[in-house]
């Protein structure tokens, strides 16, 4: 059976006399070629194997029953859903009917002030220009680019690596977020390749970040410092999963949190740049570094979008802030996982904390920074409602910090290392 499998498999092959799996040519001595061939060879039975069991084309759709028994054994659905404790009871479509059109007016107005903070696709950066070049001659380019590469990223320590993982892990779930983006009332890409400003903006949002997880991606891959499988797993699985930011389908609650959230991703790729200029590493340094020049552009294009809405509906907008804060602004991958550390994010968190990259003052910052920009403390003329709002944001960013401190004190434990799979399982030590 194998062999018969074997023979379909190199039928479309112009070499089929070549085992691929099996014959891959290894230079005497090279132990890397080496090992892969032999994981190649293992794969290739599991290939096999999955071959093997595949029905034919012709098979009529009403044989493809589910096995009972597997069915049984086996919860699908809470495979593919995150712990139950980390879901909020969800509320839909919050916003009243009636502001909608609110956006529909702001199509034109969107145009000339939101779109303007994109870059052209001819002006972009793109992950290539940061990476060793794959058609570059064999002998002093790709490779040496590889090793120089490889060099710097040596002298990195782990808990960096750890939080660089993290960033590129929350970079690249990022259908996850365009699907947020498309559940918002009145600004979603209903088609998509809807032509209004909202759509537009949306597309080409996700398009420039895009980038970002490629280029971080493809770099760590090369450093050989982290285990691509683990990482790719659990990127399946926060996508897998999704995310609860609390938007309600509100676009009001939608942009409040997109606005924090890009600075705080500013905040962090620029820490991470910074760390690594500290460690030697001017190429990771640049390649964080011009992630967090794009994450400032959209930030500014999203806290530009609440300032409308502050202009003219500056009550409803007050109120969403604090509904908002009251929630508290979720991160992005809080819901991630790798098969295997159930509280993962927690623990990729504590080390960004500790390395200085994203920590809570950051939190109650930008809060701060977000309330003098929309000039929060000044609004006139809100209802009793508004008014409430708008005390319970302004007392916010020293309650935040004067709660984390005490939160701090009372949970002080003894110091502890933790694993993490991304390393290949080595300890980063969390104080
Ligand atoms: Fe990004
Ligand atoms: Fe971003």
């Amino acid at each position: 059976m194998r062999m018969e499998v074997r023979k379909q498999l190199s039928g479309g092959s112009k070499f089929p006399e070549i085992d691929v799996f099996g014959d891959v040519y290894v230079r005497p001595g090279n132990e890397l070629a080496e090992s892969f061939q032999m994981t190649m060879r293992e794969k290739s039975q599991l290939v096999l194997q999955e071959s093997a069991s595949q029905l034919p084309p012709d098979t009529p759709l009403e044989d493809l029953k589910v096995d009972e028994k597997i069915n049984r054994d086996y919860s699908y659905k809470k495979a593919f859903m995150p712990r139950r404790e980390l879901l909020y009871q969800e509320i839909t479509h919050s916003m009243p009917p009636e502001k909608i059109s609110i956006f529909k007016s702001l199509d034109d107005w969107a145009k000339d002030n939101i779109l303007t903070h994109l870059k052209p696709v001819e002006k972009c950066w793109q992950p290539q220009d940061f990476l060793p070049d794959p058609a570059a001659s064999r002998d002093d380019g790709f490779h040496e680019q590889v090793k120089e590469l490889r060099e710097r990223a040596k002298e990195v320590p782990d808990d960096f690596f750890v939080v660089l993982v993290g960033n590129m892990i929350t970079e690249d779930a990022l259908p996850t977020y365009q699907t947020m983006l498309n559940t918002l009332d009145g600004v979603a890409d209903e088609t998509g390749s809807s032509p209004t400003s909202w759509a537009v903006w949306t597309r080409a949002w996700t398009a420039e970040e895009k980038r970002h997880g490629d280029l971080l991606n493809k770099y760590l891959y090369l450093t050989g410092r982290v285990d691509m499988s683990q990482i790719e797993k659990t990127i399946q699985y926060l996508i897998t999963f999704g995310m609860d930011p609390g938007g309600e389908n509100n676009p009001y609650l939608g942009f409040i949190f997109t606005s924090f959230q890009e600075r705080a991703t500013a905040i962090s790729h620029g820490n991470t740049a910074k760390l690594a200029k500290k460690h030697g590493d001017l190429k990771l340094a640049q390649i964080c570094g011009i992630i967090a020049s794009d994450e400032k552009r959209h930030e500014a294009a999203y806290t530009k979008i609440v300032t409308k809405l502050f202009e003219l509906d500056p009550d409803y907008t007050v109120i969403s802030l604090a509904h908002m804060m009251r929630k508290k602004i979720t991160m992005p991958a809080h819901l991630m996982y790798d098969g295997r550390d159930d509280h993962l994010f927690q623990h990729f968190s504590g080390v960004a904390q500790q390395l200085g990259v994203y920590t809570a003052n950051d939190y109650a910052d930008i809060l701060e920074l977000l309330l003098a920009t929309w000039k929060v403390q000044t609004l006139v003329g809100l209802s009793p409602e508004g008014r409430k709002a708008q005390e319970f944001v302004c007392g916010l960013p020293p309650r935040i910090r004067k709660l984390e401190e005490r939160a701090q004190a009372r949970t002080k434990q003894p110091p502890m290392s933790v694993p993490f799979s991304w390393i290949f399982g080595r300890q980063v030590r969390l104080l």
